[in-house]
């Protein structure tokens, strides 16, 4: 499929940032506006205004002390704006200092300019005051600082508000992009770990941007991997089906063979053996099979205690052949709510494996206890364990160590089959090595109320 040829999510980002930009020039425009205009607009209208010809007025009534007091009076200059009035060596009548450039230019241009200059013409940057002595004043007011951006108020008024546009810009980015990414990763790991029904939640697949085909494409990956899994599972059932006939076929055709006495003894009892492995790993394929289609059909109230004790009972004639103890110690009333035969078969492979791998004359600890809400059992033996590695990896099916891979004993499904029927009821089931040595198998089931 090629991707659409503007990117939905380009667009949407184009669209957040420009928004943004937007948000930062109107807040700028509104403090021009709304700071550095009004101190120009006063500074404006004090040159506009007749504050020029008052002082030209004053300056002829009472001479330059008149002229000094009018200036410097509180009223007289509006805020934000400096009156200087300047004499022929630049010097400001009330001694406020003027940058020096201004003053050579009040000097060049005004004060010593032609001697036809009448007393204040407005229309100049820097009118003229005349003195009834002759002597020349240049007038001159400038704004006492344009600061665009006002305040420290101010300034901190604008932060807030970009803190503002910021977070709203940022809060929509990671609702466009946060949110759907975190479910789509939700999705990805619950298919991941065998959830292979979950999809992904509407809002995100419905979407038209590439989030939204990514969406897509992930549900369509897992139906499609949900279909081969179905095939195979199918595939399994029906092999293992068809091939349980001609074996009991076989079994018949052998005990007949053996009733006339036709094979010899040795013979007899290898064929059955293998026979017998093979009605096994028939067996277990079907029942992981069948447990993968439908994980739990019977429910009743067991008690643990007694359920590890019958089968420690009926494994126990197989550990003395290698001269194993089976020790078991289980709590009081740890009841749990499930289907007998499935909780047993789960059970029963662990213990076996544990007999299998134990040295011979050693012991395989069975422990069951309880708080609360969960039940715990552990399986202990004393064997080699397991590599680290691979403590995760036993639980899949046909998954065997290299060391057991020509022990043709098992088919490696044991364990598979436990982890389907202990999470069919609710619980779970995990191995670690112990020390010194071997292997600890934990499984956890939730009490029964
Ligand atoms: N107690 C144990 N000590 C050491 N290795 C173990 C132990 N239990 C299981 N394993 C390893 O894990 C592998 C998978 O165990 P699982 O029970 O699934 O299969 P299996 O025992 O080989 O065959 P099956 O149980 O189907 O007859 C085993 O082949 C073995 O290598
Ligand atoms: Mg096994």
């Amino acid at each position: 499929m090629t991707p659409p040829r503007i990117s939905r999510l380009y667009l949407r980002m184009a669209l957040y940032i420009g928004a943004a930009i937007a948000g930062f020039v109107l807040l700028g425009l509104v403090s021009l506006v709304l700071v550095a205009s009004r101190q120009l607009e006063s500074y404006l209208q004090a040159r506009e205004g007749a504050l020029g010809q008052e002082a030209a007025q004053v300056l002829a009534e009472g001479g330059t002390t008149a002229l000094r007091r009018w200036m410097t009076a509180p009223g007289t200059v509006p805020e934000g704006v400096a009156l200087y009035v300047l004499d022929a060596e630049g010097r400001d009548l009330d001694g406020k200092t003027l940058p020096v450039s201004y003053r050579r230019f009040v000097q060049r241009f005004v004060l010593a300019a032609g001697d036809d200059a009448a007393n204040f013409e407005p229309i100049r940057l820097a009118p003229l005051l005349i003195d009834a002595d002759g002597s020349r004043y240049a007038f001159l007011l400038l704004p006492e600082r344009i600061a665009p951006w006002g305040s420290a108020a101010t300034v901190a008024v604008l932060l807030a508000a970009a803190l503002i546009v910021i977070a709203v810009v940022a809060g929509l980015i990671a609702h466009t992009f946060g949110r759907p990414i975190t479910e789509l990763q939700f999705a990805v790991r619950a298919l991941a770990d065998g959830r292979i029904e979950t999809r992904t939640p509407a809002a995100v697949s419905q979407r038209a941007d590439e989030l939204g085909v990514l969406a897509r494409d992930v549900d369509a990956m897992a139906t499609q991997i949900g279909r081969l899994l179905g095939s195979r599972q199918q595939l399994m059932r029906d092999m293992s089906h068809e091939l349980r006939s001609p074996l009991a076929r076989l079994q018949a055709a052998l005990a007949l063979a053996d009733r006339k006495q036709a094979l010899p003894a040795a013979e007899y009892a290898r064929i059955t053996m293998e026979l017998e492995r093979m009605n096994q790993a028939i067996g277990d394929v079907l029942r992981f099979t069948r447990l993968e289609a439908e994980p739990m059909r019977a429910k009743h109230l067991l008690r643990l205690g007694e359920l590890l004790a019958t089968l420690v009972a009926d494994e126990r004639d197989e550990a003395a052949t290698r001269d194993l103890r089976l020790v078991l110690s289980a709590d009081d009333r740890l009841d749990v709510v499930g289907d007998p035969q499935l909780l047993r078969s789960g059970l029963e492979n662990v213990l076996r494996n544990a007999i299998r791998h134990a040295p011979t004359g050693s012991d395989v600890l069975l422990e069951a206890s309880g708080d609360d809400t969960t039940l715990t059992v552990t399986v202990e033996d004393r064997g080699v364990g397991v590599p680290p590695e691979m403590l995760e990896r036993i639980f899949e099916p046909y998954v065997r160590l290299a060391t057991d891979a020509n022990d043709n004993r098992g088919t490696g499904l044991g364990l598979a089959i436990a982890r389907r029927v202990f999470e069919a009821h609710g619980g779970s089931i995990t191995a670690e090595n112990a020390l010194p040595c071997g292997l600890r198998v934990r499984i956890r089931l939730p009490r029964a109320c």
